[in-house]
């Protein structure tokens, strides 16, 4: 009797051999892009306290009321939660190790956030983040360099029809007025608040305007706007972001009812969105958070960043992209023979010193099953080793893509060989 198979969790997904290749070309893209702009990276654990994040993101927000992966620890008490998102993990991190001491950071991290949501198309309970946080810039100029960026990324992943939309939330004394003539403005509509808005009503009014509830979209259009009550400094740091990218070619939109999901945020915030990927579209989003390093703990100080959703932005890279990263070895090595088999292994490690990529047969079986193999695995070469080649010290090379000799020659021929022809077809 076979036992009952165990599988993966809801919403959390394997990335297969297959699939993986793509996720290695956008890493190797993404490696190169943040080095091109002077980003350094921070690892911080997947598991936190729990205040970290309900201080952070905030105690009234859809992630910290009903998202979290939280947990007692049972050895000591304490309340742990998954990560749902890393900047309060970064910044967490920054002020622990007073990293600012030593001048602003340009920072950026990648990995697995947990969010306890329906899993559909393009939302996932595990999914994965590339986040990115300048910590103690104050100027547009910092925002401007982020948006900069990302229109780069999206170029060098191929991507087009990724839209970015701007908003600006004002300081927190324009958040507070505004916040009271919205209040006031929904009770006079109370009757036709659906449930949710009617709890948010008092707890989290800006977040009504988030609902995507058609009901309510009458309702959140004759809402009064944030910019009434915008402050000079957010203004102005609003319209020179707006001119900075205007100055550089990125086309943008308004959008006044972009409020944003985590309580941290001030002033300017974004969101990058597409419409080939249904209801979740946003690729991409960030803006200021000015308040949050002192919120837990740090000395004040500005700070602005942005996080991607990977699994989002592979969907929407094409597969021309991906297959430009080779999986498939340089050389498949079949052998056979008491001295050959010995003899392969140590051809194999010198064509790995000289950077070959080697897939070695494993696993014994004739010469005729293992050049089977060989082709099928797509490398470009098999090389041969039996008992001849081993006493001699060669190896037999057969080009498998094209029609050509097979030729011996010695290990460091061989090298050279594969070398060449692997340089020339990049
Ligand atoms: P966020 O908007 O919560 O912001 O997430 C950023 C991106 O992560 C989203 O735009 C989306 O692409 C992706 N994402 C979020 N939830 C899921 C999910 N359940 N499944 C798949 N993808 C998802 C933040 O997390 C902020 N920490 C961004 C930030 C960094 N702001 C300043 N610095």
């Amino acid at each position: 009797m076979t036992s009952r198979q165990i599988q993966a969790i809801r919403g959390m997904n394997d990335i297969l051999p297959e699939e993986a290749l793509l996720w290695e070309f956008f890493e190797d893209t993404a490696r190169a892009w943040l080095r091109a702009y002077g980003y350094r990276a921070i690892r911080t654990p997947i598991l936190e306290r729990t205040e970290l994040f309900v201080r952070s993101i905030g105690a009234v927000t859809d992630i910290v009321e009903k998202e979290m992966y939280t947990f007692i620890d049972e050895l000591n008490g304490e309340s742990l939660t998954l990560r749902p998102e890393g900047t309060a993990s970064c910044v967490r991190a920054v002020i622990e190790h007073n990293l600012l001491y030593s001048g602003p950071q340009r920072l950026w991290y990648w990995g697995p956030m947990f969010r306890h949501e329906r899993p559909q198309k393009g939302r996932y309970r595990q999914f994965h983040q590339v986040g990115v946080e300048a910590l103690g810039f104050g100027g547009p100029d910092i925002d401007a360099e982020h948006i900069v960026m990302c229109a780069r990324l999206w170029r060098m992943l191929g991507l087009d029809g990724v839209a970015l939309e701007l908003n600006t939330l004002g300081g927190s004394d324009a958040r507070a007025r505004y916040r009271a003539r919205l209040v006031k403005y929904l009770e006079r509509h109370r009757e036709s608040l659906d449930d949710d808005s009617k709890r948010r009503l008092h707890t989290n009014p800006l977040r009504v305007l988030d609902s995507k509830n058609p009901v309510m979209q009458e309702l959140i259009e004759g809402a009064p706007r944030l910019a009434d009550d915008l402050d000079e400094d957010s203004l102005r740091h609003f319209s020179d972001l707006q001119a900075k990218l205007r100055s550089v070619g990125i086309a943008f939109a308004l959008n006044p009812r972009l409020v944003r999901g985590l309580d941290y945020y001030n002033g300017a915030v974004y969101e990058w969105v597409t419409d080939r990927l249904g209801a979740q579209g946003t690729v991409c989003a960030g803006g200021r958070y000015d308040g949050l390093i002192a919120q837990i703990g740090g000395k004040p100080a500005p700070a602005c960043g942005f996080a991607m959703g990977v699994e989002r932005l592979l969907a929407l890279v094409s597969d021309g992209a991906a297959s430009a990263s080779r999986s498939a070895p340089d050389v498949y090595l079949v052998h056979q023979g008491a001295a050959a088999d010995p003899f392969a292994e140590q051809v194999a490690e010198r064509l790995r010193d000289h950077r070959v990529n080697v897939l070695l047969h494993c696993g014994g079986g004739s010469f005729k099953s293992q050049m089977k193999k060989a082709d099928a695995s797509g490398a470009r070469f098999a090389l041969i080793v039996g008992d001849d080649e081993a006493q001699a010290g060669e190896v037999s090379i057969k080009p498998l893509r094209e029609l050509a000799e097979q030729v011996r020659v010695s290990i460091e021929e061989a090298a050279d060989l594969i070398k060449k022809s692997v340089i020339s077809d990049s």
